[in-house]
């Protein structure tokens, strides 16, 4: 292998940039060159692709976003567009490629690799940590930590008026985000789409929080719970429930941005790395994964089929503590 591909697909997340100088400084040591695809799969089957040397990922590492930038492609969900696609790596002589996204990037890059023979290594790059085979993806730690920070705020401002808040955080179909802010800002619920979510058992729990003078409470919400977002819970809550009066904060794309956290940093440049030496070593059609704290490779099908099961005792943990 002489040359290899590295992009980012899907929705980005806060180390993404680290993971794909990783990619470029491990293939140049290991002398490949190093093409870069801009603007994921759509970026792939228009031929936004060019080299990439060392210096053309300086001073990134500390960035947010990427600077291959990223799409979610339709084109490429197509036989034809995959076609296109294979065209463009093969006239530009990429026999490898590092795939940097979430669960949908990589069921494209077994197609890649299944229908056009293009081998192909994943990094999980998603602030969802909805992947298997990897204790947490890029940009989700960073994530948290954002969440952390915005709720630490509205905690401040709601014990000052009394008040209930519904936050809603980012987690279509995972509440890691939302499990593990609420741990760490000592949220009275949080809800998940892992699990179903009664209403009436949150407004016994708020109540009792209630009764034994809580000034404040903060549930969170997954976006993706079965209750519905932060607005909905908010009017369901409100009709059986007046202790407090009851404001709602969506958190939105703020966290997906931002400089990533050491732990992102560290993590995406092992994966990069570990990428790179998997292709070389002729490994295909696997994520690289870190689990406790060793380099893992698990086929692109068990990655995006499961994820790692919400843990109840840190479910537990949230209720107990914040009784
Ligand atoms: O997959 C990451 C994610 O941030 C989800 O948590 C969220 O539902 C989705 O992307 C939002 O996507 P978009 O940026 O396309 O609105």
């Amino acid at each position: 292998m002489k040359r290899i591909g590295v992009m980012t697909s899907g929705g980005d997340s806060p180390g993404m940039n680290a993971c794909v100088r990783a990619v470029v400084r491990t293939g140049l040591a290991r002398g490949l060159e190093v093409y870069g695809i801009f603007r994921g799969y759509e970026g792939m089957i228009a031929g936004e692709i060019e080299p990439l040397k060392a210096n053309s990922v300086s001073n990134i590492l500390q960035k947010g976003g990427t600077v291959l930038k990223t799409a979610r492609s339709e084109a490429f969900k197509t036989v034809e567009g995959r076609v296109r696609a294979a065209e463009q790596l093969k006239m530009h002589g990429i026999e490898g490629l590092v795939v940097i996204g979430g669960d949908g990037s990589f069921r494209g890059a077994m197609a890649l690799e299944a229908e056009h023979g293009i081998r192909c290594m994943g990094c999980p790059g998603t602030i969802d940590n909805d992947l298997y085979g990897t204790d947490n993806t890029i940009g989700y730690d960073t994530a948290v930590n954002t969440v952390v920070q915005a709720v630490d705020k509205i905690r401040d401002t709601a014990n000052s008026h009394d008040r209930l808040f519904i936050v809603e955080v980012m987690g279509r179909d995972a509440g890691f985000i939302a499990l593990r802010s609420g741990i760490a800002t000592g949220a009275e619920a949080v809800l998940i789409p892992e699990t179903v979510t009664y209403i009436p058992e949150l407004i016994d729990l708020l109540e009792r929080g209630w009764q034994r003078n809580k000034s404040s409470a903060i549930v969170i919400v997954a976006e993706g719970d079965d209750a519905g977002g932060a607005y909905q819970v908010a009017e369901k809550v409100k009709e059986k429930f007046n202790r407090y009066d009851i404001r709602v904060t969506v958190l939105g794309h703020l966290q997906r941005g931002g400089s990533p956290s050491a732990l992102d940093r560290i993590l995406a440049s092992r994966m990069g790395h570990g990428a790179v030496d998997a292709l070389l070593a002729g490994r295909t059609s696997e994520m690289v994964g870190v689990v406790n704290n060793n380099i893992t490779y698990t086929p692109f099908d068990k990655a995006t089929k499961h994820h790692m099961e919400v843990s109840p005792y840190l479910l537990e943990l949230v209720q107990v503590l914040s009784s």
